[in-house]
């Protein structure tokens, strides 16, 4: 993702701002079908292939010709494929196939898509905690490690030797040598997993509270057959009872602090877990800490959509304060100070428009 378009055209006049709004109607719904597209094999099915009928993409898909040619209107409709009226046929441009399917890898944005759909599930619950301001729990979100696994493999993965590693200046090298990491919040464990895969020589650790999600993890490493990673089930802010103190070169979390039960405790936990000199590699959500002040986001109405429905919400039903994925950079710099980190930098990587990387010594 290179650049993204305008978020928010500020239309003027009701009819102006009613076209808008009709806009705003038919992307929404475009976004569950990019998700269908993307889950179906329909995106991958059409790469490459000449205009073709739905029956032809329904059998080369093996799926519910019904179904398919229901899903091509929307595509046609929106512009995503193609139509000859011959037929009718349709066909996938291969400069949309850049941004819709498995091959083009990190560039595929159909994956993102796919949140809408998980947040959709939850909608009931959201709405009912407007009015009591409870929480709702991880575990109510259908597919949401899933589709964050896929997310970062995306924004990090796709990266990770490229521009992440090198953000801290003779990481590679330490990596090389052997030292010990530690990812907290890691999900499903494939940045952890890759790491351990690249650097025999070095030990990895993964801490996440989800039983899931760490199941999901060590079955990759099992499946790699790696024998220098180990996963953690635990909640990161008692992650003293579970990790070594100063037992750590490097700690890294991605996308993981935000949404915690308790966020100064978690840092906190990672500067006592780090070794003197050690090093905190951190990536949250790029935001101005103010609303104001992100009205010219790329990403603004998409990631407040996250936030109030999925960040926000899933720190308040551990007990947490609910920091929002839009805390922003003044309060992620306050926690980390406040946590006893120094130096801390902030760098931005050019493909991700949505994240911080923040890079800071114990
Ligand atoms: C947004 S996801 C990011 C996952 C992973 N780092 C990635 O980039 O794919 C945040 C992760 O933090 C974990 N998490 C939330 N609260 C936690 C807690 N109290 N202790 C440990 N992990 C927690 C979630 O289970 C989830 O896997």
């Amino acid at each position: 993702m290179s650049s993204v378009p305008e978020s928010h055209p500020a239309p003027k006049g009701a009819e102006a701002f009613g076209d808008h709004l009709a806009n705003v109607l038919n992307h929404g719904a475009l976004c569950l079908m990019l998700s269908v597209g993307h889950r179906t094999g329909l995106f991958d099915g059409m790469r490459g292939r000449p205009a073709s009928t739905p029956h032809e993409i329904a059998v080369a898909t093996d799926l519910a010709e019904r179904y398919v040619r229901e899903w091509l209107g929307a595509m046609a409709t929106a512009g995503i494929v193609t139509v000859e009226p011959e037929g009718p046929r349709f066909a996938l441009p291969p400069a949309h196939a850049a941004c819709l399917t498995r091959a083009a890898a990190a560039d595929n944005l159909a994956v993102f898509a796919q949140y809408i759909a998980v947040l959709g599930t939850v909608e009931d619950r959201i709405v009912a905690a407007f009015r009591t301001g409870a929480g709702v729990p991880y575990e109510r979100y259908t597919r949401f490690h899933e589709v964050m696994a896929e997310d970062s493999g995306q924004s990090v993965l796709s990266s990770l030797e490229s521009d992440v590693l090198p953000l801290v200046p003779g990481l590679t090298d330490h990596l090389e040598r052997g030292i010990r990491v530690l990812d907290v919040g890691c999900g499903r464990g494939r940045i952890i997993n890759r790491l351990a895969t690249l650097y025999p020589r070095s030990r990895f650790t993964g801490l996440d509270l989800s039983a899931q999600a760490i199941e999901h993890a060590r079955a990759e490493a099992a499946a790699g057959e790696l024998t220098n990673v180990e996963f953690i089930e635990a909640d990161a802010a008692a992650m003293d009872r579970h990790v070594e103190p100063q037992g750590y070169e490097l700690i890294t979390t991605f996308d993981a602090i935000h949404d915690q039960a308790d966020p100064l405790a978690v840092l906190q936990g990672i500067h006592r877990a780090l070794m003197p000199e050690g090093i905190y590699l951190m990536q949250d959500i790029r935001g101005s800490g103010q609303i104001p002040g992100d009205l010219d986001h790329p990403l603004g109405p998409f990631l407040y959509t996250v936030s109030c429905m999925h960040c926000m919400p899933v720190s308040l039903a551990q007990g947490g304060p609910g920091l929002g994925a839009m805390w922003g950079e003044p309060r992620a710099r306050d926690y980390l100070e406040r946590a006893g980190f120094r130096d801390i930098r902030v760098h931005q990587l050019a493909h991700d428009p949505q994240n911080n990387w923040y890079v800071a010594t114990r």
